[in-house]
Parts: C-alpha cells; sequence; structure tokens
C-alpha cells in the first residue's frame, strides 16, 4: 500500500487545503539502518517560510528523519519532496544543492581545521546567495575573534556557532536545525536561541528538532509530535500550547 492511498494523506507536495505548495514534504517515508525500520510511514509538510518544531522522547526516530530528508540516511520507502522535487533517495550532495541545509545534532565540527577553514569549505562547495561569511560574522560575532581556532579548541557553544554558521554559508532554503541547544551551558542557550530566533525571523523555512521546549514553542508555528518512529501529533503551536496532557502523555514532560 503507498501512503497516497490512505485515507487523508495528500498527494507528494499537496500539502494542507487552502496552504501554498510547502517547501518540504514528506509522504508515507519509511526509513532506518540496515533493514530495521525505525520510521514508519511519517507524513509531514514545511510550508515556505515556516518553522516546525519537531518533538519527541530520546530514540523515537527524529535525527532519522532529519537524516533521511538530507540524504545521509536511504529511506526503503515513501516520498520526500523539497520545492516540489522529488529526492527521496537522492545523494546529499544534490539535497543540498537544492537548498536543504543541516545543523547535525552533535554539531559535527572537524578537531583539526580551523574555524576559518571550516566557513572556506561550506563557501566554496555551498550554494551563492544572501548569506555571506560577512553577514554570517555579523550574525555570530564570537567566531570572527576565533578563526585561527582549531575545532577541538572551540567550546561547545562556539562550535555550535560554527555548525550554523557552515550551514547558512550554503544558502539553505530549507534549514533542518537538529539539537541545536543540546549539552549547552544555560547562558550558552540563550545565545543559540537568539541565533535561532535570527534565522528564523530571517523567512527560512525551518525544521527544528529541539529538547528545550520554551525554546521550540518560542520558534515554531506548528509542532509535530513523533513516538516509536510515527507522528502521532501535527498541530499549530497554540493548539500544542493548549493541550498540555497531550503534551505530557507524548513527551513525558
Ligand atoms: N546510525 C545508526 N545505526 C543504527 N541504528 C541507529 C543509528 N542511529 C540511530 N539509530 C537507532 O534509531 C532509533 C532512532 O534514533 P534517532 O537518533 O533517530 O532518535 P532521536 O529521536 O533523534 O533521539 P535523540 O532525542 O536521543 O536524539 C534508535 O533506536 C537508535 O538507536
Ligand atoms: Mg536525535
Amino acid at each position: 500500500m503507498t501512503s497516497t492511498s490512505r485515507p487523508g494523506a495528500g498527494r507528494p507536495g499537496e500539502g494542507r487545503p487552502g496552504e501554498a505548495d510547502p517547501i518540504l514534504s514528506v509522504r508515507g517515508l519509511v526509513s532506518g539502518y540496515d533493514g530495521s525500520r525505525v520510521l514508519h510511514d511519517v507524513d509531514l509538510d514545511l510550508p515556505e517560510g515556516g518553522v516546525l518544531a519537531l518533538l519527541g522522547r530520546n530514540g523515537v526516530g527524529k535525527s532519522t528523519l532529519v537524516s533521511t530528508v538530507m540524504g545521509l540516511v536511504r529511506p526503503m520507502k515513501g516520498s520526500i519532496t523539497v520545492a516540489g522535487q522529488e529526492v527521496a533517495g537522492a545523494r546529499p550532495d544534490r539535497i543540498a544543492r537544492l537548498g536543504v541545509g543541516l545543523v547535525p545534532q552533535g554539531r559535527r565540527v572537524f578537531a583539526p581545521l580551523t574555524l576559518a577553514e571550516h566557513l572556506d569549505i561550506a563557501d566554496r562547495a555551498g550554494r551563492k546567495g544572501d548569506w555571506t561569511k560577512d553577514r554570517v560574522l555579523e550574525l555570530l560575532p564570537r567566531l570572527g575573534e576565533r578563526l585561527k581556532n582549531r575545532g577541538d579548541q572551540l567550546s561547545g557553544g562556539e562550535q555550535q556557532m560554527l555548525a550554523i554558521a557552515r550551514a547558512l554559508l550554503t544558502n539553505p532554503t530549507v534549514l533542518l536545525l537538529d539539537e541545536p541547544s543540546d549539552g549547552l551551558a544555560p547562558s550558552v542557550v540563550h545565545q543559540v536561541a537568539d541565533v535561532v530566533h535570527e534565522v528564523c525571523n530571517a523567512g527560512m523555512s525551518v525544521l527544528i528538532v529541539e529538547q528545550n521546549l520554551r525554546l521550540a514553542l518560542s520558534v515554531a508555528d506548528r509542532v509535530v509530535v513523533m513516538q516509536k518512529g510515527a507522528v502521532r501529533w501535527d498541530v499549530p503551536v497554540d493548539e500544542f500550547r493548549r493541550d498540555r496532557a497531550k503534551a505530557e502523555e507524548l513527551l513525558g514532560i
């Protein structure tokens, strides 16, 4: 059975009635590792310019979904469209060229490369657009003071800022942010939150996975909650806020 045969599931890229076509659309997505399934028939839409918070307890498959959208994990079934183009199973570099940028969980900064080298690589390999090195360093001035430092000489907060800068330099239309505040000291979380706000306010379409509920809800206009590899709740942020009991049940908060 394909996802499109299920009642209520739209065709890929169809979106919700009355809404513009989503910039990112996932339908009937099945994905996982070495033949074992983590995602079961996931549907979600990210409207252009929207901010979608993807929530769920540890291990429910949030990063697997993000990695599958980016092409780092190969889907077993289903559709992923970016600006109407099918990308399920495509290589990450093609997906990046179509405008998807990733700030991965755990930051994935390269220890031996300097901060400046990280930025150079992203700048040379990425799409050209409004996010230039100057603009990124204006948004993240701390990085400008650490250009000669190697990845492993940066603090967790600096690494996170670098991971965001690196993604912005590829001028994405869809930014995937996987737990940007993970493992950071509270004072640094504020700084990352400010940057996330700025990026979201700049009109980019953002899918953010975030355990810090306050941060997630302060930027999101829609919330998707996953449980055991499936979407259990997909609602506007106001509806999420109103049903505290359901949020507690699904998230264990
Ligand atoms: N590279 C991998 N190889 C095999 N299994 C994996 C791999 N990455 C994740 N998994 C498994 O897939 C399931 C979902 O993991 P995933 O990292 O997607 O969850 P998550 O919701 O992002 O969790 P967290 O909140 O801890 O980041 C888990 O059971 C995990 O052990
Ligand atoms: Mg994760």
